[in-house]
């Protein structure tokens, strides 16, 4: 007797990300690593961390990286040796991780949302000028989802003002602007290595880089206490060290980032070949000169929640960054912004969702989660 015809085994689920497939590509050696650092018994402020600022530092074509504990930490110190303190005002996009406002409060100064570009969701220039005051002390851009904030007339608009000119590229490392990395591109960059990054550590971790030497220094002094010399504290600081551990795993990862980096371009060039096909969904945009790094790729859509939900009961995940943008935040109340104050954040904050996208993901998955965009689609 035959066996009783099997009912067709569900698809497998499609992650937003996958780190355990990274892991097992290369556990080897990351546990090689973390026992190097072992063997060594040196866990604060050693060669690894030493040898990583330099690699980031080259990577984004600047000269000097300074290894911190988080990139929160990295958006604070570098405010802090901007001069921003209290009172003072930063100007910065409200469509971010709350942590690119939360560094601005954290030093008591105030942050003044500028809206962003509907097509690309970071930060628009043009309205710099309606938001600039005599307080205004910085800028902060933030290289969102991987792709550059539009630089060079952020740059001109900073030097007319003489402000400088954070990037939060937390997002964005690798990516580049008319050729030339993002992290080069202001006066200071703050890198996170959480670990959904693409570049991402197991653990905290983050990093501010720099071409200025002076600014280096200080935050080099800031993150340990603020000693200038051992046990001698010139202004107070605070215990901000990238241990070691963290910095040999991420010294492993980072010779992999432009393999990863080349993978991620490839399925978002997928994505964009197969979702051109449906109407009513709008992929993300890379403007000619920009290269993104799809640390998401996030498409824009009117009936968002809808299809997140229809493409979760598919066991496809997807993720809404960032469901309320900052000026809406209950954390800001007190700065008595409204609903229809920067529309295009608003209305981003409904509208966007972030797809799957790691290296390890394959074209079958980015298929089955087109087609049920397109099924969804249809059947609304
Ligand atoms: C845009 C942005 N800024 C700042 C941060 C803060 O970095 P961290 O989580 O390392 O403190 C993150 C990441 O979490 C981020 O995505």
């Amino acid at each position: 007797m035959s066996a009783p015809p099997q009912p067709n085994p569900l698809p497998d689920p499609v992650p937003q990300l996958d780190l355990s497939a990274q892991y097992a590509a290369m556990g080897d050696e990351i546990r090689t690593a973390v026992e190097r650092v072992m063997a060594s018994q040196q866990f604060v402020l050693g060669r690894e961390g030493a040898a990583l600022e330099e690699e980031i530092a080259g990577l984004c074509g600047v000269a000097h990286g300074i290894g911190l504990a988080s990139g929160t930490d990295a958006l604070i110190l570098a405010l802090r040796v901007c001069g921003v303190q209290a009172g003072d005002e930063v100007l910065l996009p409200p469509f971010t991780f709350v942590a690119t406002g939360s560094a601005v409060s954290a030093l008591g100064a105030k942050p003044v949302f500028v809206d962003i570009r509907p097509d690309t969701y970071n930060i628009n220039p043009s309205e710099f000028e309606r938001r600039v005051t005599p307080r205004t002390r910085a800028i902060v851009v933030v290289h969102l989802y991987g792709l550059a904030a539009d630089m060079d007339p952020i740059l001109a608009f900073a030097k007319s003002r003489k402000l400088p000119v954070i990037e939060d590229n937390a997002q964005a490392i690798g990516a580049s602007y008319k050729g030339r990395r993002t992290g080069s591109l202001g006066d200071l960059a703050c890198l996170s290595f959480y670990p959904t990054k693409n570049l991402g550590a197991y653990g905290d971790a983050g990093m501010v880089v720099t071409n200025s030497v002076e600014l280096a220094a200080r935050i080099r002094t800031l993150r340990n206490h603020g000693q200038s010399a051992k046990y001698l504290s010139s202004e107070p600081g605070w215990n901000s060290r990238l241990d070691e551990i963290q910095a040999a795993i991420l010294r492993v990862k980072l010779r992999h980032l432009s393999n990863w980096q080349r993978a991620r371009q490839s399925h978002a060039a997928e994505y964009n070949r197969l979702i051109s096909q449906i109407p009513g969904v709008m992929p993300p945009l890379a403007p000619e000169g920009f290269e993104h790094v799809y640390h998401q790729y996030t498409v824009r859509i009117e009936q968002r929640d809808a299809l997140q939900k229809f493409l979760s009961e598919r066991k496809i995940a997807s993720a809404v960054y960032y469901p309320y943008p900052l000026h809406l935040q209950p954390l800001y109340s007190a700065l008595g912004h409204k609903a229809g104050d920067f529309p295009h954040a608003e209305r981003a904050a409904h509208e966007v969702l972030s797809l799957p996208m790691y290296p390890e993901l394959r074209n079958e998955q980015i298929a089955r989660v087109v087609e049920n965009i397109g099924d969804f689609i249809k059947g609304n």
